[in-house]
């Protein structure tokens, strides 16, 4: 007797306890992990209570695994905390074809985040900051001697710079800048404490009168890099030549390069695949946003943070940079329980190494927008995978999950009851 190959079940065909169980074999979950993943054991009331004020609840957004990352070499099942459809398809299948090209290749900068330090009424300006120069050392001393732990790992004050801001609309003041490198820290904390303590330091030196001590989120000395080749053949799709999809990937990027209307959606998109790992890893997603926007108007005039071309075979060619203050040690990353098996399934050990998966998904995310908007547009996308979500919801399995979405796309009327009804009308037609 002939045995029929059963063809593997594809991830997305699994339901979630399914998923879960695949996750726990391949990241080496305990059960208790996996129940913290799927909320059955996730962040508690007390928690929450000792979280933020005035608690009430708990908020639920859906956590997903966007699958089939190399990131340098590497494969990476990324954990994404996204409320809208298609962003975690879409990721995942933009990995697909760029692993076709060997994956992403991404870098990070060292963990150095810039703390401000506001001087205002010194007498001469100049004369203020020469003195704030001279004292170089001692203040890098004083700040970096503000936290023991981060010195015994490496961390602490690396440089300074001081400013006098000709311009603002109080009249000229001094700004110090102080470089500080966080570790494994989204830093925020670290940097605050330390620009607090090395104020009254500054006052003296100055002669003058501290107001802001504060971390910037342009952290702009802590980028993240990420690029990947396309190799020309994946482009093609239904209809689409692949050269026309790459020239059309291509000039959509160009549109957002030269218009800040356009490059605002176009981040948006790459920020869709950033957020959701920094949220389900528990970092500040308000201050990736703040600094990846910063740093997208850094010549003045807001522009695309990512970039994309052919190379001379004619492969499509991206690449993203953008700052990325993440931590895996501190804030809710520890606390969350969610977050703390989101960093095991990622398998990261540095802040670093956190913030390269990051970027990674980002140029993704941003290849996935553009490769539908420069084709068939993103309302089909959404569609097809609505249909299918809603197939699988209804139990068809295997290849009756396309055979049923794509009727209920055909029908234009993608609702659970006209699905339960086709599936009904399918059993009972074999029955007979
Ligand atoms: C929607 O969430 C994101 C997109 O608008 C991004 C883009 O336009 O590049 C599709």
């Amino acid at each position: 007797m002939q045995r029929r190959e059963e063809k593997p079940t594809k991830f997305y065909e699994l339901s979630m306890a399914e998923r879960l169980e695949v996750l726990m074999r391949q990241a080496n979950l305990t059960r208790q992990e996996a129940d913290m993943l799927s909320s059955a054991m996730g962040l508690s009331p007390a928690q929450a209570d000792h979280m933020i004020e005035n608690a009430v609840g708990i908020y639920g957004l859906p956590l997903g695994i966007a699958q089939h990352f190399l990131i340098n070499g590497r494969e990476v099942a990324v954990p994404m905390v996204i409320e809208e459809p298609s962003v975690i398809a879409g990721a995942s299948f933009m990995a697909r074809l760029a692993r076709a090209g060997g994956g992403f290749t991404a870098h990070a900068d060292p963990p150095e985040m810039i703390g401000q330090i506001q001087i205002l009424d010194v007498d001469d300006p100049a004369t203020a900051r020469l003195k704030l120069l001279e004292y170089r050392d001692e203040i890098l001393d004083a700040a970096t001697k503000c936290d023991c732990t981060l010195e015994q790992l490496g961390g602490g004050a690396r440089s300074l710079e001081v400013q006098v801001l000709e311009q603002p609309p109080i009249g000229q003041f001094l700004v110090l800048n102080v470089v500080y490198d966080v570790r494994d820290a989204m830093g925020a904390n670290a940097v605050n404490t330390a620009m607090e303590r090395i104020a009254p330091m500054v006052e003296k030196i100055s002669g003058g009168r501290v107001l802001l001590r504060i971390l910037s989120n342009l952290a702009d000395r802590r980028l993240a890099r990420a690029r990947c080749t396309i190799p020309l053949g994946e482009l093609t799709f239904e209809n689409f030549r692949a050269e026309t999809v790459r020239d059309g990937i291509i000039a959509a990027w160009a549109f957002a390069a030269a218009d800040p209307y356009r490059a605002a959606t176009h981040n948006k998109g790459i920020m869709n695949g950033v957020d959701a790992v920094v949220i389900a890893t528990g970092n500040d997603w308000r201050a990736v946003e703040a600094g990846a926007h910063a740093y997208a108007a850094r010549s003045g005039r807001y522009t695309s943070l990512s970039r994309w071309g052919k190379d001379r075979q004619g492969n499509l060619v991206g690449t993203l940079e953008m700052p990325l203050a993440v931590g895996i040690i501190g804030g809710a990353t520890r606390v969350h329980p969610a977050a703390r098996v989101a960093l095991k399934l990622l398998g990261v050990q540095s802040a670093r190494e956190l913030a390269e998966i990051i970027v990674s998904v980002g140029l993704a995310q941003n290849l996935a927008a553009l490769r539908a908007l420069a084709t068939e547009g993103i309302q089909r996308g959404h569609m097809a995978l609505h249909a299918r979500q809603v197939a699988i919801a209804v139990g068809a399995q295997g290849e009756q999950i396309e055979r049923l979405a794509q009727q209920l796309i055909d029908e234009s009327n993608i609702r659970l009851e006209r699905a339960e009804e086709i599936l009904k009308e399918w059993k009972s037609a074999q029955e007979t």
